[in-house]
C-alpha cells in the first residue's frame, strides 16, 4: 500500500474519495465550510447523528474529491485512539467495495481537538491497510470481484514535524499484521516448514539479517530432540528457523521471539475429530508472527538485537510418529513423558526455548502459539492471556496493549500446578490433565526457559475472525502483531 501525507484543505483535496470524521458534538456544528450545508441538511433530517461507525456517502461540486465520506466518532468525550482503528478500519472494506483505489482521509478531523495528530495518522493508515485486507488467496476465478485499496493520503491543513514517520510506522505495522494472516491462513499443503524456511531467507536477504535453518539430521546433532520427537511423524521435512536481526548498538538489549511453527496439526496418534481440523493450518499462527515482527523491525531499524526462533514442522500420525506413554528427551537434557501427541506444541516449544536461553541469553524472551483450546475457553478472543516469570516483562506487555489497543491479560503461574505434571517415569509429564489446562502448559514451558525473564503469549483464541468486524476481516486476524511491535520500538 502506498501511503502518503499531503498538506491540503479539504476543499482543495483531489482524490477520488476524502473521509472526514465526526464526533456527535461536531455533527451539531459542523465546521467546514465547503460541505456545512450538506452535512447540515443531513442532521437535520435524523439521517446522521455522528454516532460511533455510523456513516454516509455525499456527492459534492464545491469540492475537488467529488466524493465525502462521513464517518460518527461517537461522543468526543468517549474517542480514543482505538475507536478512531475501529470506525476507519471498518469504513475502509465499504470505500474498497466501491471499487475505488486511492482513499484519503481528513486527518484533524479525526483528533476531535484532543488525540495526538501523529498518533491518530499512525492509526488511519493502520487500520486502512488492516481493515481493507483482502487476499485472494488462491482463486484463479472472478478475480475482479476482489476489490483491493492500493494508496492512502492522509491530508491536512498544517503537516506537522514526525507526521510522515507516524504514517510509515502505520504502514509498516498494518502491513505486518498482514503478512501474518496471509501466512497463517495458508493451507497446510502450501505453506510447509520449508516454506517458512524460504520465507525467512527472503526476509533476511531483502533486509540483512542472518539467517540460519537446521533441517533434521542438523537438529539431531544440536540434540533438539523434543523438536524431532513431533517431526518423527511426517515426511514432509521439519525446519528449526532462526533470523537474527543486529543492527542495535553494542550495549542494545537482545530480545528473543519464539513462535510456534506446526504447519498442519493432525494431533498425530491422539488425532483430531475431523470437524475443527482444517483450521489447524493455522497452528503456525505464532511462526507467522515472528516472521512479520521480524521483518518489520528490520523496516524499521530499530535500535535492538532481536532473535527470531521459528521451530517448524507438521504433526502427523504415521508408522514413525511418537507416541502417547513415549518418554522423549529434551535440549534440556530434561526427559518428558508424553501423554497426548496432541500437545505437540509445548514439545516443539520447549527445545526453541532453551535453546534460545543458552545460546542468546537474551534480556527477555516471548514466545507466541496457537497452544491450547484451554485458554480459548478461559477467555475467548477478546484479550491474549500470557503468563509470565516476570513482573517487569509483564508491565512491558500491558503497556504497549493499551497503546495498541491489542488486549492482554496475565494469568497465574502459581508452582502449586505443577503437582498436575508430575511423572512416574520422566521428569515431567507434558500435559495435566483437563483443570487449567492452558496454565499447566504454561508452566511446563516455564521449566525451559532457565531463569530467562520470559512471557508466553497462548493466541489459540485468536486464530480465527469468523465475519468482518472493525479493522480485521474474516479470516486470521494477525494476532500479538501490533502488541509486540509497539513493545519493541518503545523498548528503551
Ligand atoms: N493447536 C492446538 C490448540 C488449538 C486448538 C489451537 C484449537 C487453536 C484452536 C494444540 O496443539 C492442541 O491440540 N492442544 C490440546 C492440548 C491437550 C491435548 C492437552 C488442546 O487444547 O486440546
Ligand atoms: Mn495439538
Ligand atoms: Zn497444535
Amino acid at each position: 500500500m502506498q501511503v502518503n501525507v499531503k498538506s491540503s484543505l479539504l476543499e482543495s483535496i483531489d482524490v477520488p474519495i476524502v473521509v472526514v470524521g465526526f464526533t456527535e458534538e461536531e455533527a451539531k456544528s459542523p465546521k467546514y465550510d465547503v460541505i456545512n450545508t450538506l452535512v447540515a441538511n443531513i442532521v437535520e433530517l435524523g439521517d446522521f447523528i455522528g454516532e460511533r461507525g455510523s456513516s454516509g456517502l455525499l456527492y459534492t461540486q464545491d469540492m475537488k474529491s467529488k466524493r465525502v465520506m462521513f464517518v460518527g466518532l461517537g461522543k468526543e468525550a468517549e474517542l480514543t485512539i482505538e475507536t478512531v482503528r475501529k470506525v476507519v478500519g471498518s469504513i475502509s472494506r465499504t470505500i474498497r467495495d466501491h471499487g475505488i483505489k486511492h482513499v484519503g482521509l481528513f486527518l484533524s478531523s479525526f483528533t476531535a481537538g484532543k488525540l495526538e495528530k501523529n498518533l491518530v495518522a499512525e492509526a488511519l493508515a493502520q487500520s486502512v491497510i488492516m481493515g481493507s485486507y483482502n487476499e485472494p488467496y488462491y482463486k484463479t476465478k472472478e478475480l475482479e470481484k476482489i476489490k483491493q485499496l492500493t494508496e492512502i493520503t492522509l491530508f491536512d491543513p498544517e503537516i506537522l514535524p514526525g507526521l510522515e514517520e507516524a504514517a510509515y510506522m502505520g504502514k509498516v505495522i498494518g502491513e505486518a499484521v498482514n503478512y501474518c494472516r496471509k501466512l497463517a491462513w495458508g493451507p497446510g499443503n502450501l505453506v510447509t516448514p520449508s516454506m517458512l524456511a524460504a520465507e525467512a531467507e527472503r526476509i533476511g536477504d531483502s533486509h540483512n539479517l542472518k539467517v540460519t535453518v537446521f533441517d533434521r539430521e542438523t537438529a539431531q546433532e544440536i540434540g533438539l530432540h523434543s523438536f524431532l520427537a513431533v517431526a518423527r511423524g511426517t515426511d514432509e521435512p521439519p525446519k528449526f528457523i532462526i533470523l537474527e536481526y543486529d543492527r542495535g548498538k553494542k550495549d542494545a538489549d537482545t530480545i528473543a521471539l519464539v513462535g510456534k511453527g506446526i504447519t498442519f496439526d493432525t494431533g498425530g496418534i491422539s488425532i483430531k475429530p475431523s470437524d475443527g481440523m482444517p483450521l489447524m493450518k493455522a497452528d503456525m499462527t505464532g511462526g507467522a508472527v515472528v516472521l512479520a515482527v521480524m521483518e518489520a523491525i528490520a523496516k524499521l531499524d530499530l535500535n535492538l538485537h532481536v532473535v527470531g526462533l521459528v521451530p517448524a514442522t507438521d504433526n502427523m500420525p504415521d508408522g514413525k510418529a511418537y507416541h502417547p506413554g513415549d518418554v522423549v528427551n529434551s535440549y534440556s537434557g530434561q526427559t518428558i513423558e508424553v501423554i497426548s501427541t496432541d500437545a505437540e506444541g509445548r514439545m516443539i516449544l520447549n527445545d526453541a526455548l532453551s535453546y534460545s536461553a543458552k545460546n542468546y541469553k537474551p534480556k527477555a524472551m516471548f514466545d507466541f502459539a496457537t497452544l491450547t483450546g484451554a485458554m480459548h475457553v478461559a477467555i475467548g478472543d477478546h484479550a491474549i492471556g500470557f503468563f509470565s516469570n516476570s513482573d517487569w516483562v509483564s508491565e512491558k506487555l500491558e503497556i504497549a496493549s493499551k497503546a495498541s489497543g491489542e488486549r492482554v491479560w496475565r494469568m497465574p503461574l502459581w508452582e502449586e500446578y505443577d503437582e498436575q505434571l508430575k511423572s512416574d517415569v520422566a521428569d515431567f509429564k507434558h500435559t495435566g490433565g483437563r483443570p487449567a489446562g492452558a496454565i499447566t502448559a504454561a508452566r511446563f514451558l516455564s521449566k525451559f526457559v532457565m531463569d530467562t525473564p520470559w512471557a508466553h503469549l497462548d493466541i489459540a483464541g485468536h486464530p480465527e475472525q469468523k465475519s468482518d468486524k472493525d479493522y480485521n476481516p474474516k479470516g486470521s486476524k494477525g494476532p500479538a502483531v501490533r502488541l509486540v511491535l509497539e513493545m519493541l520500538r518503545t523498548w528503551n
